[in-house]
């Protein structure tokens, strides 16, 4: 985005946050998608961001990668409530298709407005006159409303990175007429996809007096454009990163210490339940039961990031997972050939960077996911064409990696046989797959993305 677009974002997380170890605090890039998206495109730009520093020590306003940022202070009651309640424990999994039964915790909303309008107060305090405002993701689904009030003079967006659910599952919400006026607030609202710009569309309608079409809604006497904006990675600065002869030597240094003649399965994700770990790993374990490939022909790796570590389904999935990864081990490793390699840490971009460079076949499997950046990054990465993607349906990035090997995550038997073919698939068929991957992924980048997005806003 350009200088002159300046714009004053909104996130819940600011791109960087606070890390305490011992008695010494650092700051580190903030986990997710939604900080990988809007901090390329801002970078530089001298806008405004808006968000959660992590922790509950008090941040006065700094710079940062040529950007202003703006922190809001949180209570431990309102990390407990605000944020690993409300946000993660109520709307996370109400909008990842529930599969995480939903906490509709009453003691919980009045943090959550109450925060949301800590947002929206400071964004009316700083922003300029008619300045265009992006506001992102579901943890502030009422700021859109509630800054509207504030300084009608602003031009609203909203952006939501996960996935909207279909009516029948919003309908569990007790205060689903509130988040959606909340939303209404907006001029432009935009989504991953356009099956959840429509569940919303009709969600508005059914429940709140807004009408209208799934792309135009009107509530009380105000016009609001609903739009999909798939969201994507820098392409270039992936394929940059890939070029450079430091990333080249990592990834042959991996090859080497797994054994250079195994094929390499790599999946990386924050550590969430969405993202259909504990599965993907028996799939391997199914694969290599059934002696479709061998410890000495494969590897898997699998890198996941802590993230959200006091909410329950979170302490659960990890468990469930190191048992599955220790049995794996226990019962297929040999010396000097461990079947699966489980990094449970978050790392640097060039190293991450340097993994997808290694893997033969990359295993994107999530239950439900806005998109999936990813894929995305491992398509990018893939210089040579080499190299085959396997993603769950259920990703929003399936909706345009079409030659990617798609799959259900539910299906087993689906599931090894696509890690199977993904394993045995022809050099000329990869390669012709892999070409259309990253020609979609090259024209279809995040600074197109935050172009279009902005150029749906009113003027
Ligand atoms: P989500 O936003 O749900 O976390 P995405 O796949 O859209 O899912 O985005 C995840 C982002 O976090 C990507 O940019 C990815 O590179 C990064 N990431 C995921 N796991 C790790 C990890 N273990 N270490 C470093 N970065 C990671
Ligand atoms: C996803 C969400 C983001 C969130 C990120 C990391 O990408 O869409 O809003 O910031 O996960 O999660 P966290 O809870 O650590 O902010």
């Amino acid at each position: 985005m350009a200088a002159k677009d300046n714009v004053l974002i909104i996130a819940n997380r600011l791109p960087i946050h606070r890390v305490r170890s011992g008695r010494h605090a650092r700051w580190d890039t903030s986990p997710g998608g939604l900080v990988t998206a809007l901090s390329p495109i801002l970078k530089g730009s001298g806008s405004g961001w808006i968000g959660w520093p992590g922790g509950t020590t008090g941040i006065r306003t700094f710079k940062h990668d040529g950007m202003r940022m703006i922190p809001i202070h949180l209570s431990s009651s309102e990390v407990e409530q605000y944020y690993h309640g409300f946000s993660n424990a109520t709307i996370w999994p109400l909008y990842h298709d529930a599969i995480r039964t939903p906490t509709f915790n009453r003691k919980w909303w009045k943090p959550f407005v109450d925060v949301n309008k800590r947002f929206a107060q400071a964004a009316a305090r700083v922003a300029t006159p008619r300045q265009r405002v992006w506001i992102h993701d579901y943890q502030l689904q009422l700021v859109p409303k509630m800054l509207r009030e504030l300084r009608p003079d602003l031009r609203i967006g909203f952006f939501l990175h996960i996935p909207f659910p279909p009516e029948e599952l919003f309908a569990w919400l007790p205060w689903r007429r509130e988040i959606i006026e909340g939303l209404l607030g907006a001029d432009l609202i935009g989504f991953q996809t356009t099956a959840d710009a429509r569940d919303f569309s009709r969600a508005a309608r059914l429940f709140t007096s807004a009408t209208g079409t799934d792309h135009a809604l009107r509530h009380k006497s105000r016009p609001i454009k609903i739009d999909t904006f798939p969201v994507s990675v820098d392409s270039h600065e992936i394929e940059r990163c890939a070029a450079d002869p430091h990333t080249i030597g990592h990834a042959q240094e991996l090859r080497r210490r797994v054994g250079a003649s195994r094929r390499i399965i790599l999946a990386v994700d924050r550590l969430d339940y969405t993202k259909g770990i504990d599965l993907r790993l028996l799939a391997f374990e199914e694969l290599l039961r059934r002696g479709l490939a061998t410890v000495d022909e494969c590897v898997m790796i699998q890198v996941a990031s802590p993230t959200r570590e006091t909410v329950s389904d979170y302490v659960e999935m990890r468990t469930t997972i190191e048992r599955i990864v220790g049995r794996i081990n226990g019962e297929y490793s040999i010396p000097g050939r461990v079947a699966v390699h489980y990094f449970r840490r978050s790392i640097p971009r060039r190293e991450l960077v340097a993994y997808y460079a290694a893997a033969d076949v990359m295993m994107v499997t999530p239950l439900r996911d806005g998109m999936n950046l990813v894929a995305k990054e491992y398509v990018s990465s893939r210089l040579d064409h080499s190299g085959a993607l396997v993603l769950s349906e259920f990703a929003g990035a399936a909706q345009e990696l079409r030659q990617a090997y798609l799959v259900n995550p539910w299906d087993m038997d689906g599931m090894v046989r696509s890690m199977d073919i993904a394993l045995r698939q022809s050099r000329k068929d990869g390669r012709l797959r892999m070409g259309m991957l990253r020609m979609h992924v090259r024209r279809h980048h995040v600074h197109q993305w935050g172009r279009d997005f902005m150029g749906a806003m009113p003027e």
